[in-house]
């Protein structure tokens, strides 16, 4: 089955074609991000409109490169998946109207999805470990995403049966990289900022005579599975308050520090979880999912714990970020197609239960 994914989600317009939920045969994304640069963040007003500019050229250059010709092609087609919520109402509503128009004009069946769980297929692209599992050894999983605006541990008992067991109380982590970038003065996206940083601090620490930054590790040995990152956010703050940030070796120590912090927080109550839940595997994603350090103290951790009855997957750094295949292969792997009159933008949609 053939399936054309649309993401306008954020600031990304994507579309991609997915063969049988796995295989990528063409990818497209055109970003605004250079734009929402020069503000320190997203100005959702203007993503709208780059999405609008953007949609069609995406889409027609996707189907070419898959050489499907525009519009003939099409025929080859099975399905149109889109990205539904949760998201910015504006450049959701580009993706959703676009995506029920062709389906409309191609007569072809429309599937809704969530852009959460859209960040977990980023595990089941290309992969052909995973290829080689059967549902049996890959469920039940334990599943976190960590985006620009979620934070959230998933039970998935199978494709399509979810259980939510928590999530960030107020930031999310990459919103506390994206915030503390900022009190550092490092720009936006804060994510790759204060990873660039953070990778000199090793040599900047030996420089910086005895005083190291230690920052706190919000919530780790709680009992829940909640997260909080905003009381990090502030400790920054506090710690530069009276500071002029005119010492880079300080600000580089800080950056690794936020780094060290958020990673050894994700990656405790994740383990948890997969311990409590009894899980066969964990399942990694979203755009702070290409946070080198984090995925390095994940495999080193699963490595220590010396728990062969897990496997640990985190999603390719391409399939991170925002893109049209993940979202092409959800709806593969949950094939609920709806008619296109039904189709809706929900900026606020949450991971319901499904049991
Ligand atoms: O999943 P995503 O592309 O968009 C949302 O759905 O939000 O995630 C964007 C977030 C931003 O907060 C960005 O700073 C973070 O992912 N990010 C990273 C890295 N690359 C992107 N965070 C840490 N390290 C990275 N290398
Ligand atoms: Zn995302």
């Amino acid at each position: 089955m053939i399936i054309l994914g649309i993401e306008t989600s954020c600031d990304e317009t994507a579309a991609a074609i997915v063969k049988n939920g796995v295989e990528i045969l063409s990818s497209s994304v055109a970003s605004s991000e250079e734009i929402h640069k020069k503000y320190g963040g997203i100005i959702p007003e203007k993503a709208a409109r780059e999405q609008l500019k953007s949609i069609i050229p995406v889409i027609k250059e996707t189907l070419l490169k898959a050489n499907l010709s525009f519009p003939k092609g099409v025929f080859e087609i099975d399905a149109i998946a889109v990205t539904v919520g949760p998201g910015l109402i504006g450049s959701l509503l580009v993706g959703v109207e676009t995506a029920k128009t062709l389906a409309w004009l191609w007569k072809k069946p429309i599937i809704p999805v969530n852009h959460l769980i859209a960040h977990f297929y980023g595990n089941f692209l290309n992969n052909k470990t995973m290829e080689q599992l059967s549902n049996e050894t890959i469920f039940p999983a334990v599943c976190l995403i960590v985006s620009g605006g979620h934070t959230e541990l998933v039970l998935m008992k199978d494709h399509g049966k979810f259980l939510w067991i928590g999530g960030t109380r107020d930031d999310a982590a990459g919103e506390c990289f994206d915030k503390t970038a900022r009190l550092l003065g490092l720009g936006y996206p804060g994510g790759p900022a204060i990873s660039a940083k953070a990778a000199i601090a090793n040599e900047t620490m030996k420089q910086l005579s005895n005083e190291t930054i230690k920052l706190p590790r919000p919530m780790i040995n709680d009992d829940s599975f909640d997260f909080s990152f905003s009381g990090l956010k502030t400790a920054v703050l506090n710690r530069i308050k009276n500071t002029k940030l005119t010492n880079p070796l300080i600000t580089n120590q800080l950056a690794f520090e936020i780094q060290e912090a958020i990673a050894d927080v994700l990656v405790k109550k994740t383990l948890k979880a997969a311990e409590k839940y009894k899980v066969k595997s964990i399942l990694v994603g979203g755009g702070v999912a290409a946070n080198s350090r984090l995925r390095e103290k994940f495999n080193a951790t699963m490595k220590q714990c010396n728990n062969e009855t897990i496997k640990l997957f985190i999603s390719e750094k391409k399939f991170c970020t925002d893109n049209g295949s993940v979202i092409a292969s959800t709806a593969y792997f949950n094939y609920k197609p709806i008619p296109w009159q039904k189709i809706k933008a929900d900026p606020g949609l949450e991971i319901t239960q499904i049991a």
